[in-house]
Formats: structure tokens, C-alpha cells, sequence
């Protein structure tokens, strides 16, 4: 075989690769192309469509296709690129934690209108995942220490690897435990968490790219969705100071009901429901009385 004919063009790469993901119905697939052709070769999105008169060899060629087939198969860009960005850094991902989504950046938003830059809190994390909200916390308040937990431990190697990365195991520290088990009572200003809220009734009409391909266990509360958040507010109730801060994720189909249970249990004052920017319930907010 010649020389050239050992070459492909990029631009020809970039052509077949979407049509391959239009065909399969996946998501924006020119962007996924784009996304993982430049994942592949090392470069920017910008780089890559600067150059598409460049050739590739066979072996980057093979790697490419590859790469195309799995997402034409569901596998989110994220997991097949590893990584990806949650309120302007980026996080390394694999397929044993959530992929962190936009509406969580809301939770960070309520925090920084709660406390300043500098001031100082212990906060902890329930159900870290990759490690993304803990670790923007401790980004954004450089004086905060957070311990962050999570069940599973493949999890929390990934969320230790992104603490290493941001220069922050000095002041996170990682715990695997249920919920909050064993961790100290009274002693956090802030308690936060993105708790698994899908219903296992409505765990089939997920996407293909979540139902198939993020952690199940990341994903699933109960059968209704909302059975995760009693036992997650009676141990934040534990570990919280007295005129500490709660602050969990939900969404608006379990939003009712963790509200009620938690005015019920008459401990908790302030409580309220903050929207996320496509206007939906997406924070609930309560501080720890008596
Ligand atoms: C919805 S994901 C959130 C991940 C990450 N915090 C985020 O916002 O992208 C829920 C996380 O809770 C963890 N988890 C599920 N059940 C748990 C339990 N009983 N105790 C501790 N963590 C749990 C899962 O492993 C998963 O990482």
C-alpha cells in the first residue's frame, strides 16, 4: 500500500463519523464527533476544525472508529472521553460515578449566597460521586474543610483523583460509608448532598445513555424516588450544628413530599424550595433548630 493511501483525511473522518451518530438517533452527534475525534488526537475542539485538511494515520483512524461505535451504542461523550465540566472546571469521570449535571451547579449558587469567600466552615458531603461538589465548594471557599462520603468506593477513587488534581486532600477528606454513618454528631455549619432521586417506577423511560451506561445505585432512590431523603435528613439532622444548613438536591416530582417530611418533623425551620435557571424546583434549603 502507498503512502498516501495509508493516510485519511480528517475532514473525511469527521463526515463519516456523524452520519454514523445521526444514523443512531444519538444526541447532538456533530458535537459528539467533534468532541471525541479531538479527544482522540490530543487537540481542542478549535484545533481540530482548523485543520481538517490534515490526514491521520491507520492506527489513529482505528481508534477513532472505535470511539464513534461505542457512542453510537449510548456510551455518554463524558465516560468515553473522561471527563467533564461542572461550574467552569473540569472533573475526571468513568462509569462508576454519576456525570455531573448542570442543574447541580444550584446548589453551589445557593452556598455562595450563604457564606463569603473567606469564610471558614465544615461542611460535608453526602453521596459525592465524582467528587464535583465537594471539591467547588472547596475551590470556591478556600478556608472550608469538607469531608465527603459515598457507599461506593470506585466512586470515591475517582473523587480522590479530582481532589488531587484541584490541590484539595489537604482539606477534603473522603469517607466510604452509608449515608452518613460514623461521622461525628453536631460538628458541620453546612450538610450537602445530590441524592439518588429516580423512581424505579420510572427508571425505564430514562435515556438509553443514562438507563444503560451511569451507576444504577447513583441514579435510583426507591420505588417512588423520594425514600432515599428520610434516612438523608435524619442524619444530617445528627451531624449538623445547632443553625446549620441543609442544602439537597431534588427534583420537582419528590420536592412535595421531602418538603412535608420535612416541616413534619418540626426540627427544621426556614425550609424552602429554590428553582434552578430553566425554572424548576431543584434545592431545598432548611436550617437545624433545636
Ligand atoms: C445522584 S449521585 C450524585 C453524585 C455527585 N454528588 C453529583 O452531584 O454528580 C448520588 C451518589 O450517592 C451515592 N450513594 C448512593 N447510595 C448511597 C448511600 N446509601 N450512602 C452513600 N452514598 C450513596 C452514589 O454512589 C452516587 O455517587
Amino acid at each position: 500500500m502507498g503512502d498516501k493511501l495509508k493516510r485519511i483525511k480528517l475532514k473525511d473522518i469527521l463526515s463519516w463519523a456523524y452520519e454514523v451518530l445521526k444514523n443512531a438517533n444519538v444526541d447532538s452527534p456533530r458535537l459528539s464527533a467533534e468532541l471525541i475525534i479531538s479527544h482522540a488526537l490530543n487537540i481542542s475542539r478549535l484545533e481540530l476544525l482548523l485543520s481538517l485538511n490534515n490526514t491521520i494515520d491507520l492506527n489513529l483512524y482505528t481508534k477513532i472508529v472505535s470511539l464513534i461505535n461505542q457512542r453510537a451504542l449510548g456510551k455518554p461523550v463524558a465516560y468515553i472521553i473522561g471527563k467533564k465540566e461542572f461550574y467552569g472546571r473540569e472533573f475526571f469521570v468513568n462509569q462508576s460515578v454519576l456525570i455531573p449535571r448542570p442543574e447541580t451547579e444550584t446548589l453551589i449558587d445557593t452556598v455562595k449566597n450563604i457564606f463569603r469567600k473567606e469564610d471558614n466552615f465544615l461542611f460535608l458531603d453526602i453521596g459525592t460521586g465524582s467528587g464535583n461538589i465537594a471539591i467547588t465548594i472547596g475551590c470556591e471557599f478556600p478556608n472550608s474543610i469538607g469531608i465527603a462520603t459515598d457507599y461506593s468506593i470506585h466512586a470515591l477513587f475517582v473523587a480522590y483523583k479530582n481532589a488531587k488534581i484541584y490541590k484539595l486532600t489537604n482539606r477534603l477528606l473522603f469517607i466510604c460509608t452509608d449515608i452518613a454513618r460514623s461521622i461525628k454528631e453536631h460538628s458541620f455549619d453546612l450538610v450537602l448532598s445530590n441524592p439518588p432521586y429516580i423512581g424505579y417506577k420510572n427508571f425505564p423511560s430514562l435515556s438509553r445513555e443514562i438507563r444503560c451506561f451511569e451507576p444504577y445505585r447513583a441514579l435510583v432512590g426507591g420505588y417512588m424516588g423520594w425514600e432515599f431523603y428520610p434516612s438523608l435528613i435524619s442524619y444530617s439532622f445528627k451531624v449538623l450544628k445547632k443553625g446549620g444548613i441543609l442544602i439537597i438536591e431534588i427534583d420537582e416530582l419528590v420536592a412535595k413530599n421531602v418538603k412535608k417530611f420535612l416541616n413534619n418533623h418540626k426540627k427544621w425551620y426556614n425550609v424552602q424550595v429554590i428553582k434552578d435557571l430553566s425554572g424548576k424546583d431543584r434545592v431545598l434549603f432548611a436550617k437545624r433548630g433545636e
